[in-house]
């Protein structure tokens, strides 16, 4: 067991070397709906016009939905490299604008299981691709399960989305607070999606920064607010980003000034100098996978 994490740190210390480590950011909530997979996939595609290189990762387990959302119909997945089919380079979608997507993440879940020869393969491989990567996004499932928690605490960043109703407000409240009891240096920005207006999101932002920082004493940041607009329903169905089909709506406007200040404003990168992958591999190993469901 201790050859292994030695040689595996071997080999992620060689990968990574002179390279810049991809900032990872996890998307997620409390409660399912409320636009998680709308807002990645956009945004993916905006950072990656404004000449960002950018890999989405499809980690919800339930509802793998982002190759659905851009009409792409993936034949294969995470789990056939790791069965030895596939290489990495294979499975992955070249979506528009030059986004580059891991289809359906429930074979994330079998990394920790693999032999090591598969294993130290395999992360070598995504390794490789984390080099030619500057941002890594992370669509997840809604909820307070160890599965998305996992991601959280493999990530640098994490953009928590809600909408103004109440039930979404306490939910996304509850995995903060998850949140702040497991990694509290993690900057924690919010997307307020499907508002009235600009005066909505304001009231819903502070009404969970007004909880986070009494109980938890905490700061939230405010990442910007997508309205609610028939133009994303729309866009679904089509199965076209609004971005590229709507490019002058409200909702792709907003996306776009979230996508500016992410990448304008200085963020502390919280990554270290393992990759990602590798310290993804790491908490699954220790996160006790008896109970997924984390009690709030
Ligand atoms: N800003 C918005 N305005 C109107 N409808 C929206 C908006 N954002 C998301 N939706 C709709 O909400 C539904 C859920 O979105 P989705 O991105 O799949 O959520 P999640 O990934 O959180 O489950 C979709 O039908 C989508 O069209
Ligand atoms: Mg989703």
């Amino acid at each position: 067991m201790a050859d292994q994490a030695e040689r595996l740190r071997a080999i992620v210390k060689e990968n990574m070397t002179n390279v810049n480590p991809a900032r990872v950011i996890t998307i997620t909530s409390g409660k399912g709906g409320v636009g998680k997979t709308s807002f990645a996939v956009n945004l993916g595609i905006t950072l990656s016009k404004m000449g960002q290189k950018v890999l989405l990762v499809d980690a919800d387990l339930g509802l793998a939905n982002v190759d659905v959302m851009l009409g792409m119909i993936p034949k294969f997945n995470l789990g056939h490299v790791l069965l030895g089919e596939k290489k990495i380079a294979d499975i992955l979608i070249n979506g528009p604008e030059g986004i580059k997507i891991i289809p359906g993440g429930s074979g994330l879940y079998k990394l920790a299981n693999l032999g090591e020869k598969k294993l130290t393969q395999c992360l070598e491989h995504l390794n490789e691709l984390e080099k030619t990567t500057d941002i890594i996004l992370i669509d997840t499932g809604a909820g307070l399960s160890k599965s998305v928690l996992k991601f959280v605490l493999a990530a640098g960043e994490v953009i928590i989305i809600t909408t103004p109703e109440p039930t979404a407000i306490t939910d996304a409240y509850g995995i903060i607070k998850v949140i702040a009891g497991t990694k509290r240096e993690l900057p924690i920005r919010v997307v307020v999606n499907m508002v009235k207006n600009e005066k909505e999101a304001g009231e819903v932002m502070e009404r969970l920064s007004a909880v986070t920082q009494r109980f938890l004493g905490m700061d939230l940041v405010r990442l910007g607010f997508i309205p609610s607009d028939t133009v994303v329903p729309k866009a679904v169905k089509q199965q076209q980003p609004f971005v590229l089909s709507h490019p002058r709506s409200a909702v792709a406007q907003s996306v776009m000034e979230m996508a500016n200040q992410l990448i304008s404003g200085d963020v502390p990168i919280t990554t270290g100098p393992l990759s990602f992958f590798e310290r993804l591999l790491g908490v699954f190993k220790q996160v006790d996978q008896t109970n997924e469901n984390i009690p709030k």
